[in-house]
């Protein structure tokens, strides 16, 4: 039998160990994930380890972040591999709840911000970011962490978070996990694996575009038109569509016309129905 990292499947079963572990003293962090671990969901569990104690790792796949035509039954769920990856980390339990245990019949409350969160990914996919603030909320009420670590490739949904958690005052620090890239550069995602070997191929000349369009911002070239262009050479690289790339300002994400201090460039390109995100640093010039 391969070795697991034990797992809890009620929110019981997780506020008796968490309250145990506090008794003690102990220091709590969580690792919010949806499955489907790859190495960069393991980054992140090594680098909460210097933060915590203790390490939850959630595996949940949360349905009211995704729409109604997206990939939420498709979505892979491999539960058993996944805790096999976490033991070979320092992952102290896997909090693994079902559906109607996060979502019982009669619930209606939803997290929702103004703004950060309809822009950008919030616009192209309307009601996302309420169901990852509301699922998250929830997790930090049930596993009550002290720290919590999110990865820097879903980066406006690290500023979402930081931005409820900040609104209403819950005692959690937040922390980024830096972008972990496959050997080409693409940005590590666990819907990489649904893409056939062509797409493959295409995908990764998207990191090569964006830094190209870094290089020039760095070097004080025209920010909407290297924004245009970089969407031109996605669409001629073989991507479907880009639903949008950005310069744009590294906390608030809004469009910014002249980089004072550091920026970001946040994309979205399309390969058929898959949706890839990357995003990178721009030092002013
Ligand atoms: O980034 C993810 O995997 C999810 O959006 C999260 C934060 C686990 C919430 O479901």
């Amino acid at each position: 039998m391969p070795k697991m990292t034990p797992v809890v499947r009620t929110i019981s079963e997780i506020r008796s160990l968490v309250a145990e572990w506090k008794k003690e003293g102990l220091r709590v962090g969580l690792v919010p994930t949806m499955g489907a671990l790859h190495h960069g969901h393991l980054s992140l569990v090594n680098a909460i380890t210097e933060h915590s104690d203790r390490i939850i790792v959630s595996i949940f796949v949360n349905p009211t972040q995704f729409g109604a035509h997206e990939d939420l039954d498709k979505y892979p769920r491999q539960e058993a591999s996944d805790r096999e990856k976490l033991a070979a980390t320092p992952a102290s339990i896997v909090f693994a709840p079902s559906v109607e245990e996060m979502y019982p019949s009669g619930h209606t409350t939803r997290v929702t911000l103004d703004g950060l969160s309809e822009i950008l990914e919030g616009a192209n996919r309307i009601g996302h970011f309420d169901g990852v603030a509301t699922i998250v909320s929830k997790l930090f009420m049930q596993c009550q962490p002290d720290v919590a670590i999110f990865g820097e490739k879903d980066y406006q949904q690290l500023a979402v978070i930081r931005q409820f958690t900040r609104d209403l005052d819950i005692p959690v620090q937040i922390l980024g996990g830096k972008l972990i890239r496959e050997s080409d550069g693409l940005a590590a995602s666990s819907r990489n694996a649904y893409l056939s070997e062509k797409e493959r191929r295409i995908a990764g000349t998207f990191n090569v575009i964006l830094k190209e369009l870094v290089s020039k911002a760095e070097a004080g070239e025209d920010l909407r038109v290297l924004e245009g262009e970089a969407s031109d050479a996605l669409l001629k690289a073989g991507f479907t569509a880009v639903d949008y790339v950005s310069i744009v300002h590294k906390d608030t994400l809004h469009e910014i016309h002249e980089i004072t201090e550091e920026a970001r460039v946040v994309s979205v390109a399309r390969l058929g129905d898959i949706r890839l995100l990357d995003n990178m640093a721009i030092k002013a010039p």
